[in-house]
């Protein structure tokens, strides 16, 4: 399934992203100027790649694309990292969340679609982070862990890895929920 108009992210429409998402979520209220900067800092090189781009053009849940999602669980990881006050290495943190979901396919099209998307494509989000990015163990372990208990033996290894695995199932809850209401939305006008 592919949208039919291409998002372009920059830094200040990342803010704007997240501002829209702040309404929905308190968690992000008291994020401070400083913070929302140096998030956007670590983000761009990542969100202004041609092949990250390609995100926008697949839908992850209901009417989200993949790329919306991976921002959206990048700026709730950091996010809560920051309210928690825990140490992390924000960089691959950041890293991590935004190329957790980099498998670059439409998974609901069985004809494009790698095998056993669900188990898998963490590998191959992986696979094209070590491809495209620079990026060390570290993150790639966030990208192949964001799945678990899928499998159980992936096991996330670093609070990075465990921010990024809770914050991906919080996010695509939201989204589901999200993408439900705006169909029921959609149907009353209809109506
Ligand atoms: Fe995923
Ligand atoms: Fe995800």
């Amino acid at each position: 399934m592919h949208i039919g108009q291409k998002r372009v992210y920059t830094a200040a429409g990342l803010f704007i992203e997240s501002k829209l998402y702040s309404r929905y979520d308190g968690a992000m209220k008291n994020q401070s100027k400083q913070a929302e900067t140096q998030f956007a800092q670590l983000a761009k090189p990542y969100l202004q790649h041609p092949e990250v781009q390609q995100m926008a053009s697949y839908i992850q849940h209901g009417t989200i694309s993949t790329l919306d999602h991976v921002t959206r669980v990048a700026y709730t990881a950091f996010t809560w990292a920051n309210s928690i006050g825990v140490d992390v290495d924000k960089q691959d943190l950041v890293a991590g969340a935004l190329l957790h979901d980099f498998y670059l396919y439409d998974w609901h099209d069985r004809s494009t679609s790698m095998p056993h998307h669900a188990t898998m494509h963490p590998i191959y989000a992986a696979q094209n982070a070590a491809r495209v990015f620079d990026v060390n163990d570290h993150v790639l372990q966030i990208i192949r862990s964001h799945m678990w208990p899928l499998p159980l033996t992936r096991l996330p290894q670093s609070r990075e890895a465990w921010l990024v695995s809770v914050a991906d199932k919080y996010c695509s809850l939201y989204e589901t929920i999200l993408c439900r209401r705006e169909k029921r939305r959609k149907v009353s006008y209809d109506l």
